[in-house]
């Protein structure tokens, strides 16, 4: 539904974007991560026809976005950063006021902004000025204009920033709800986002994808299986001793001591191996308590950190 083919921009002499690639399939929800200034904007801007690429290519169902801007413009709902509200409208006059821009009939505007009234939740303060709604609603409204044409393909940027943790919850499940039938981008800074929302997440940092996964496998991936947490009742000396002489394990930290004789240990893992069935026993043999015992997973924060500053 979206191809993205090697895209650059400059802005003078700075390189926004040096060469991004990428593809959204029909349906999907994507994740677009990035840090503050990495180019998620930019690049959502020449996918909705904001402003022209310095280079490469970009293509919205199958219409060039550089040469078929309006059949692009007809397909796509976007929600900039900062979306331009007429504060002294009221909300169902101001969807009126887009859908009539949007260049849908006029017979048909009234079922629309229902419609997306409606699935926005925004029935209740349709009859509202715009500048009395809270950030959220405001939020909701924003939304409701990229709806109001029923677009394929939503482009969303950091659609919950500055909101409250009540109203994130309320657009996120929103958001959810608009999938399926549409492809969606949506970008955001902050990780929790991606793994709440999406199925698969391109993450670029200074103009570059550094990479493209499900938020699952990025967790796994990066982390792989190569560490156990094990928490253990018993002697710590001697379960340190007795575990790295373990098949497939490479090394045993204390990593925090729980209470009495309860501690939690870090286990490396030797390639290849999975050594948990023979810690067990190890274990068992030397009459300690296996109290908990799972693979140590990265959370997104720290796969970021990772991969952004790996270089
Ligand atoms: N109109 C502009 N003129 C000059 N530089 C810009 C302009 N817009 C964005 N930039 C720069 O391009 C980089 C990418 O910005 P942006 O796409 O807004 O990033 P993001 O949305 O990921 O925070 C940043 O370093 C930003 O300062
Ligand atoms: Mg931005």
């Amino acid at each position: 539904m979206i191809e993205v083919e090697n895209l650059t921009k400059n802005y003078g002499s700075y390189q926004a974007l040096k060469g991004i690639s990428f593809t959204v399939k029909k349906g999907e929800i994507l994740g677009f991560l990035g840090p503050n200034g990495a180019g998620k904007t930019t690049t959502m801007r020449i996918l909705t026809g904001f402003f022209p690429a310095t280079s490469g290519k970009a293509k919205v169902a199958g219409f060039d976005v550089f040469e078929e801007p309006l059949e692009v413009k007809k397909r796509i709902g976007y929600l900039p950063e900062n979306v331009p509200l007429y504060r002294d409208m009221v909300v169902s006059d101001y969807l009126r006021f887009t859908a009539g821009i949007k260049g849908i009939k006029k017979m048909d505007i009234g079922d629309r902004v229902r419609k997306v009234m409606q699935d926005c939740a925004l029935t209740d303060v349709s009859h509202k000025l715009i500048g009395e709604l809270s950030k959220g609603y405001r939020q909701r409204v924003g939304l409701a204009q990229a709806l109001v044409n029923d677009p394929e393909v939503l482009i969303l940027d950091e659609p919950t920033i500055g909101l409250d943790p009540k109203q994130i919850i309320e657009i996120r499940k929103l958001i959810k709800n608009l999938a399926g039938k549409r492809t969606i981008i949506l970008s955001t800074h902050i990780l929790p986002e991606v793994s709440m929302t999406c199925q698969r997440v391109v993450i670029i940092n200074k103009g570059e994808v550094v990479a493209v996964d499900t938020p699952q496998n990025l967790t796994s991936k990066i982390y792989g299986r190569n560490k156990l947490i094990i928490r253990i009742d018993g002697p710590s000396g001697d379960i340190q001793r007795e575990l790295k002489t373990v098949r497939g394990v490479d090394k045993v930290e204390v990593k925090e001591v729980m209470s009495g004789s309860v501690s939690e240990y870090i286990v490396d893992i030797k390639e290849g191996e999975d050594p948990r069935r023979w810690v067990a026993s190890q274990v068992v043999k030397n009459g300690w308590g296996l109290l908990e015992m799972r693979p140590l997973e990265m959370s997104l924060e720290e796969i970021f950190i990772k991969l952004v500053t790996k270089e």
